[in-house]
């Protein structure tokens, strides 16, 4: 696929993704989204890749933000769309992929930025990364989930924080937080991204993709998470990848997933 705001490379089962607007920090423009949205449409298609690394170019930033060039006239409306067409076409997208998504922190990740990163199953920063939500800063609040699935991961006491001073977090800051699971040297962030993303790769696809399911049910309003898990508890049993793994360790030998 050719993009004009985004890469992405697939190798081995592992697709990256890279958002590529240097010049302005990675900022999350409508066609980035757009682009973003397709890309990851069709890597969920596509039955070769068994995890996605989200990640931006250079060493600067991950993502700066939303665009602020482009809604700084926006009315009322406008305002209340560009969350609501964001949050659909994205960021509860990207959280409700069945294929795994790790976002590779390498820099900033503000405002729309570390939304993204925490709408990723789960993320990995380098040891430059600072993360914050400062809309507060701009008159605006997060649109783009921030104030709920920041508090999920770090907690309620230091979202509010975080949000009311505008804050930003350095790294190893934001591993004690909770919101990122490992801290490495920008050089080393891929690799490491890729070497998770392997370890992934050797289990069940279905089963990933019924747990992810599950787990985000336990945050959304309405849904019985335990419900879900049983649900997909019972669905595993009907798939080969469930014959194989189990029928795999009782003949003491390595699984071959297939994802069907
Ligand atoms: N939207 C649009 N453009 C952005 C942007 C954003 N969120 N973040 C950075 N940029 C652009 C800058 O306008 C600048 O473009 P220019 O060279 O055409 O003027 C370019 O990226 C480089 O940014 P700059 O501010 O010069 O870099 P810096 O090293 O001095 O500062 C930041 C880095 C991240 C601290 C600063 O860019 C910043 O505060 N960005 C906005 C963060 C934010 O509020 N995000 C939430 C948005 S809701």
């Amino acid at each position: 696929m050719n993009f004009e705001n985004i890469l992405t490379t697939s190798e081995n089962g592992i697709a990256t993704v890279t958002i590529n607007r240097p010049t302005k920090l990675n900022a999350l423009n409508k066609a980035t989204i757009q682009e973003l949205h397709m890309a990851f449409e069709a890597l969920e298609k596509d039955e070769k890749v068994r995890a996605i690394i989200l990640t931006g170019s250079e060493n600067k930033a991950f993502v700066a933000g939303a665009d602020i060039s482009e809604f700084a006239d926006f009315s009322v409306s406008e305002g209340a769309e560009l969350a609501a067409k964001g949050q659909a076409s994205l960021f509860d997208f990207v959280e409700n992929l069945k294929t795994p998504v790790i976002a590779a922190v390498n820099g900033f990740a503000l405002g729309g930025g570390l939304e993204l990163a925490m709408a990723c199953h789960f993320r990995i920063a380098s040891d430059n990364a600072k993360m914050g939500l400062p809309e507060v800063s701009l008159g605006v609040i997060p649109g783009y989930g921030g104030t709920q699935r920041l508090p999920q991961l770090v907690g309620k006491g230091k979202a509010m924080e975080l949000i009311m001073t505008a804050g930003m977090l350095s790294a190893e800051e934001a591993k004690t937080a909770g919101l990122v699971n490992h801290v490495v040297p920008q050089a080393e962030l891929l690799e490491l991204a890729n070497s998770i993303a392997q370890k992934i790769m050797r289990n069940s696809p279905l089963a990933i993709g019924k747990a992810i399911e599950a787990i985000n049910a336990n945050f959304k309003d309405g849904v019985d998470g335990y419900a879900i898990e049983i649900k997909n508890f019972g669905e595993s049993f009907g798939t080969e990848d469930f014959k194989e793994g189990t029928g795999a360790f009782l003949e003491k030998r390595k699984p071959v997933f297939t994802g069907k």
